[in-house]
């Protein structure tokens, strides 16, 4: 059958309108991934694990970039192309009939990109979560609550819990995770691995801090977990393996050890209990939460007691420890202290805690 002259020109112009598409969302999608890519998403890469993970984050920007460009220059093109002008508001468009091979197109090619990035995403994901040769990775507990992280260490046979967070620069550590009350989530951005830590279950994830990463990273808690979540932040620092030897040796010395610091009660060793806590009854360690110079935790998910208990009186550090909601420190809301210290920590200890408060905020 013989085109009309009309017919034609009506095909020609569906050629010019379809080139012109492609070229408008080749330009769009090159711009697009070179602004992504450009832009700075990630807080500094300081695991081996996080190289992988940029890696795999670019190619999914790459991958997934120019689709979101294409549908939506499509749809700005047709909307302004083929929009309805006046005079035509009682014509009915032309008929369209299903076409197959376009179909098969549209659904084998999104089906082909994304078993590839699913494959590429399990390829490393089972890379980042490759054990170390047997022996050679350090195993921290990691238990959260509202709203502090406390780690328990085994070192050299020594099973010692700390709120503060040390890892050797070079070395696997495999954080098995756990929940005293609702699920928190334990992230190191700058580790880029997270999970939840949900009650009743353990999880865990390994990482190896780069040797290049020594110093400072925050941990945070990544769900919602009451009133104090956006406080429940804590520092895990990277030091070389001879400040964590260091380290292990100071905070796993057994307490009452004649250090600065343990007045008070006799046998209890304040500082001792401020950063570590009571593992039998559940008291949570002052440390995870307060900055105290002397005991040289930088917590902030309560007040900073150099600032906050400077120049109180013991009558006012006892209440702050019992009643915590009592008197509140300015920018902390109720209901983020634990309420119970009166139970978990004896008479002689709250007695002890004040003294070595009162005299190490002086
Ligand atoms: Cu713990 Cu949010």
């Amino acid at each position: 059958m013989q085109e009309t002259p009309r017919e034609v020109n009506e095909r020609r112009e569906g050629g010019r309108t379809i080139a012109q598409m492609i070229v408008v969302g080749l330009i769009a999608s090159a711009l697009g991934i070179a602004i992504a890519l450009a832009i700075d998403w990630f807080p500094a890469a300081s695991s081996t694990q996080a190289g992988p993970i940029d890696t795999l984050w670019d190619v999914l920007l790459i991958a997934s970039v120019p689709i979101f460009v294409l549908v939506t220059v499509i749809v700005c093109f047709s909307v302004l192309k083929f929009r309805m002008r006046p005079g035509e508001e009682s014509l009915d468009g032309p008929p369209i009939h299903g076409s197959t091979r376009l179909e098969i197109v549209w659904t084998a090619l999104p089906a082909i990109v994304i078993v590839a990035l699913v494959a590429y995403a399990y390829v490393v994901l089972r890379d980042i979560e490759e054990a170390p040769a047997a022996g050679r990775e350090r195993v921290v507990r990691v238990f959260g609550e509202q709203f502090a992280w406390t780690f328990e260490y085994q070192e050299g046979g020594k099973r010692f819990r700390s709120a503060q967070l040390y890892l050797p620069a070079g070395e696997s550590v495999k954080f098995d995770v756990r929940s005293k009350d609702v699920i928190h989530d334990f992230w190191v951005p700058d580790f880029r691995m997270k999970i939840d830590a949900v009650p009743g279950i353990t999880t865990s994830y390994r990482v190896t801090p780069r040797e290049n990463a020594l110093g400072a990273h925050d941990i945070v808690c990544a769900e919602l977990c009451g009133l104090g979540h956006a406080y429940m932040r804590q520092t895990a620092r990277v030091v070389s393996r001879d400040d964590f030897a260091a380290w292990v040796t100071k905070v796993s010395a057994p307490a009452g050890g004649g250090q600065a610091g343990g007045g008070g009660g006799g046998a209890v060793d304040a500082k001792a209990l401020f950063t570590a806590g009571k593992q039998d009854t559940g008291a949570t360690a002052c440390g995870a939460c307060h900055t105290l110079a002397d005991a040289g935790t930088s917590a902030a998910t309560g007040p900073n007691l150099d600032e906050s208990l400077q120049g109180k009186d013991a009558a006012y550090i006892e209440e702050s420890i019992v009643k915590p909601d009592a008197k509140l420190a300015k920018g902390f809301g109720p209901g983020i202290m634990p309420p119970n210290f009166a139970d978990t920590l004896s008479p002689v200890e709250v007695d002890a805690l004040v003294k070595y408060l009162s005299e190490a905020t002086k």
